[in-house]
């Protein structure tokens, strides 16, 4: 078996599955309440909970006699906030060595492209093809990458803001409390799409910018004089008005627009077969709605990640710590260090 971590931000998650992938457990740690009073997540209040959450959540999943049949612990390594980063890490990274174990690090992006082929218990992953397309949106991510054999590239990534990202801001702008983007998803569905956000058009370029959306999103709710009275946990209380649900419904059709107007031109100068979208914000209801009317035109595969394990989880860390061991007898990563850059965005850069 594989014993997985996950701490690159505000979830904590340990996660045990098979050695063909079948998940076994997947707990979380939440701690969403905690950062609520701030309207976001504050690294060093993440890291001191990840410390006190995790020797619970640890018990949970491994006793002694657990401990005795895994024989991989797997953590994620980079990119993330490093004070969240390091207590998921460490604690791993101890626990192989101390247990003699061998040790796996993770790049955070890795487990988000291979969660759409995770199935849920009792269920194996479905076939990975030799060759596809991942799609991640979340709060911090917005990126292409080109699969091939297992092995990874960056072809785009966002400019400034991520996907998920200024569906917070926004969110926050009417005073909804964090996390605002499932929240502003469900308040755009009684919304009409009046405005015409511009969608970024860059030549020949796949890369995502969302900060110019954000602000005319910003001056478009300002304009209408709305100030929120209180902090709206439950999007169903808050008393919106119809203007305010209009921009927010034309404001996602905007974001949305600009994931599919990249898709397509991909499509069109590399060609697409087979497409795997994943990350917390592949929740989102326009999103999955646009994808799979797009892939259906096309003639184009699409594997939408289960909504289980679109969010931060440790159980996609395990495996694609499973898929780096796949036909290789690898050595430990016993020393590997944390970084808040993932490797595939330094190796692009380059
Ligand atoms: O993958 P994830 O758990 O963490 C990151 O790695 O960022 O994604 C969380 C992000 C948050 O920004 C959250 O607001 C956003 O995903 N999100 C959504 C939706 N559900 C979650 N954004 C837009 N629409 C949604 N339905
Ligand atoms: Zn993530």
């Amino acid at each position: 078996m594989i014993l997985a971590f996950e701490s690159s931000c505000d979830d904590l998650g340990i996660a045990l599955l098979s050695e063909e992938g079948v998940v076994l457990q997947n707990l979380l740690a939440r701690q969403i309440e905690k950062h609520i009073p701030y309207g976001g997540i504050i690294p060093e209040v993440a890291s001191r909970e990840h410390l006190i959450n995790l020797p619970t959540l640890f018990k949970a999943v491994v006793d002694s006699k657990k401990l005795s049949t895994i024989d991989t612990i797997a953590a994620t390594r980079a990119p993330g906030l490093v004070g969240s980063l390091l207590v998921g890490f460490c604690f791993a990274k101890a626990l192989a060595f101390g247990a003699n174990k061998r040790f796996i690090a993770v790049d955070h992006l890795e487990g988000h492209i291979f969660s759409p082929f995770l199935k849920p218990y009792p269920e194996k992953p479905d076939h990975i093809p030799d060759k596809f397309v991942a799609l991640v949106v979340s709060g911090g991510h917005t990126a292409l990458f080109t699969i091939n054999n297992l092995s990874i590239k960056l072809i785009s990534t966002t400019r400034d803001d991520a996907f998920g990202e200024v569906f917070d801001k926004i969110g926050k702008k009417i005073g909804l409390a964090y996390p605002q983007g499932p929240k502003v998803d469900y308040l755009a569905n009684l919304g009409q799409e009046k405005i015409r956000f511009t969608i970024p058009y860059m030549e020949g370029e796949l890369d995502f910018s969302f900060s110019g959306l954000k602000s005319a999103a910003i001056r478009a709710i300002d304009k209408t004089k709305f100030i929120p009275e209180q902090r709206v946990e439950n999007p169903q209380e808050g008393k919106f008005p119809q203007e305010i649900l209009d921009i927010l419904a034309s404001f996602r059709a905007a974001a949305v627009e600009q994931i599919l107007s990249r898709l397509e031109r991909l499509k069109r100068s590399t060609g697409i077969n087979y497409l795997a979208v994943s990350g917390g914000a592949a929740a989102n209801a326009l999103l999955r709605k646009r994808l799979t009317e797009w892939a259906v035109s096309n003639g184009i595969e699409l594997n939408l990640v289960n909504l289980e394990y679109a969010a931060d989880n440790a159980a996609i860390i395990g495996f694609a710590a499973l898929l780096k061991l796949k036909g290789k007898e690898k050595s430990s990563d016993i020393s590997a260090e944390v970084s808040s850059i993932s490797e595939y965005v330094k190796k692009w850069k380059r």
